[in-house]
């Protein structure tokens, strides 16, 4: 499956995240945290923090990062990578386009 709506580019405010539930190829539900940044770029990282299975949406967003809203470990939207402790692997980060006001994600296409 190739980039699929996800939500429309309104509906996610300069430093804030909309979680959105998209289906891989293969079927399985993939959740997703539709990320604005603090410049008003768009990012696509899982939903799911690596290290406590919560929903990174819920978390505040500073700069181009998220910090989980449980433990802290703030991870960098445009690598998913853990910058700080307790969380050590990195989230799937998931391409995205704008097309007009349509924002597309394709979670089958990890960065
Ligand atoms: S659950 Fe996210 S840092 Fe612990």
């Amino acid at each position: 499956m190739s980039a699929q709506i996800a939500c429309l580019a309104e509906d996610v405010a300069v430093a804030t995240a909309l979680r959105v539930e998209l289906h891989a190829a293969d079927g399985a539900l993939v959740e997703v945290a539709v990320v604005r940044d603090e410049a008003g770029d768009l990012h696509a990282i899982s939903d799911v923090c690596s290290h406590g299975q919560v929903s990174l949406s819920d978390g505040e967003i500073e700069g181009c990062t998220v910090e989980c809203w449980l433990h802290g470990s703030r991870f960098d939207l445009r690598t998913g990578k853990p910058l700080s402790p307790p969380a050590v692997r990195a989230v799937p980060v998931y391409p995205v386009t704008v097309d007009g006001e349509r924002v597309l994600v394709d979670v089958d296409a990890q960065l």
